[in-house]
C-alpha cells in the first residue's frame, strides 16, 4: 500500500478498534446488579447515537501521535457516558419522550428512575477516569459547566431574558465545554505540549458551539423521525437559537402560538443567519488546525467539523 492509503487504513482500524473499546468500557461500568439501572442504561446506550464526542477524542489523540487505542478508549467512554447521562436528564426537564429513535428513559421507566439512571451514568464516569489523574480535571470542569449551562438556560427562560448573549453563554457551557474536554483530553493523552493542546481544545470548543446551533436549527426544521428525538421543543419553551437570534426580546416571542412563530422563522432569515454563524465557527475551527502537521487523523478531524454543519440528524 502506498503512504496515504496505508495511513488512512491504519486510522480506520484505530478508530474502529477504539470505538469498539469505548462500547465495551461503557457496557462494563454500567452493568449494575440493580435491574432498572442496568436495563435503562443498556436501553439508552444500545440505541446508538452519533458517538461524535468519543470520536473527537480518539481523532485528537491520533492527530497528535497517540497510537494506543486501549489507553484513549476509557476517557472517550467517560465523555460519552457523561453526555448520555446529560440527555437522560435533559429528557426529564424537556419532557422528551423519544431519544435515539426509541422511547426515552423517562417515557419507559418514569421520571424517578430516569433521574436515577442519569445519576448512575454520571457516577460511572469516576471509575473510568480513576487511572487518569490530571486528565480528570478537564472532564470535571466540563461536567460542572454542563450543569451551569442547563441552569442558566432554565433561569433565562423563566426570567424572559433569553438574549443572544445569554444563548451563546448557555451553549458554551452546556455543550461546547464537553466537546472541548474531549479534544483537549485526547491531545493530552498523546503527550501534546501546551500549544498543541490549546489548538485542539479551541477546535473542540468551536465545533461544539456550531453543533448546538445546528441542533437548535434542526429542532425547528427537522421532524422527529429523522432526528430520533422529540423535536420542536425550544420554541414552545421560549428558548433556542431562533429565540436568541431574533431582534425582539424573548418573552414577547413566547406569548405567540408555536406554529405561528415557526412559520415566521421558516419564512424569515433567522435560520439562515444561525446557519451562517455555525459555518463561521466551523471554518475558524478548521483554520486553527493549520498549525498541526498533516495526517490522516487531521483530515478526519476536518471532515468531522464539516459534518457538524452538514448533518441532518
Ligand atoms: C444531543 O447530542 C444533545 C446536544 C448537545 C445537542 P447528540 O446529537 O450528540 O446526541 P446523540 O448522542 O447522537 O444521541
Ligand atoms: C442538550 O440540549 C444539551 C445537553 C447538555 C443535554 P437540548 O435540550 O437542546 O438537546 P436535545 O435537542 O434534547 O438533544
Ligand atoms: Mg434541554
Ligand atoms: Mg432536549
Amino acid at each position: 500500500m502506498v503512504g496515504a492509503t496505508a495511513s488512512r487504513a491504519s486510522l480506520d482500524s484505530f478508530i474502529g478498534d477504539g470505538l469498539e473499546a469505548v462500547e465495551q468500557a461503557m457496557r462494563s461500568v454500567t452493568n449494575s446488579q440493580v435491574d432498572v439501572l442496568r436495563d435503562a442504561s443498556q436501553h439508552i446506550l444500545s440505541a446508538g447515537g452519533k458517538r461524535i464526542r468519543p470520536r473527537l477524542l480518539l481523532l485528537s489523540y491520533r492527530a497528535l501521535g497517540g497510537d494506543n487505542f486501549d489507553y484513549a478508549a476509557k476517557p472517550a467512554a467517560a465523555v460519552e457516558l457523561m453526555h448520555t447521562a446529560s440527555v437522560v436528564h435533559d429528557d426529564i426537564n424537556d419532557h422528551g419522550v423519544v431519544r435515539r429513535g426509541r422511547p426515552s428513559v423517562n417515557a419507559l421507566w418514569g421520571r424517578t428512575f430516569a433521574l436515577l439512571t442519569g445519576d448512575f451514568l454520571f457516577t460511572a464516569v469516576y471509575e473510568l477516569m480513576a487511572p487518569y489523574g490530571d486528565f480528570n480535571v478537564a472532564l470535571a470542569r466540563a461536567a460542572t459547566a454542563l450543569v451551569e449551562g442547563e441552569t442558566l438556560q432554565a433561569s433565562a427562560v423563566k426570567n424572559g431574558r433569553f438574549t443572544r448573549e445569554a444563548y451563546l453563554r448557555i451553549i458554551s457551557l452546556k455543550t461546547a465545554a464537553l466537546f472541548r474536554a474531549a479534544s483537549e483530553i485526547g491531545a493530552k493523552l498523546a503527550g501534546a505540549n501546551i500549544n498543541e493542546t490549546k489548538i485542539l481544545a479551541d477546535f473542540g470548543f468551536s465545533i461544539g458551539m456550531a453543533f448546538q446551533i445546528v441542533d437548535d436549527i434542526l429542532d425547528i426544521v427537522a421532524d422527529e423521525i429523522t432526528l430520533g428525538k422529540t423535536s420542536g421543543v425550544d420554541i414552545g419553551q421560549g428558548r433556542g437559537v431562533a429565540v436568541a437570534m431574533q431582534d425582539h426580546n424573548g418573552s414577547a416571542r413566547v406569548a405567540d402560538p408555536v406554529e405561528a412563530i415557526k412559520r415566521r422563522l421558516l419564512e424569515g432569515d433567522t435560520i439562515d443567519k444561525a446557519r451562517a454563524r455555525a459555518q463561521v465557527l466551523v471554518e475558524n475551527a478548521v483554520a486553527g488546525l493549520d498549525a498541526l502537521e498533516d495526517s490522516a487523523a487531521k483530515a478526519e478531524l476536518i471532515a468531522l467539523a464539516y459534518g457538524v454543519i452538514q448533518r441532518e440528524r
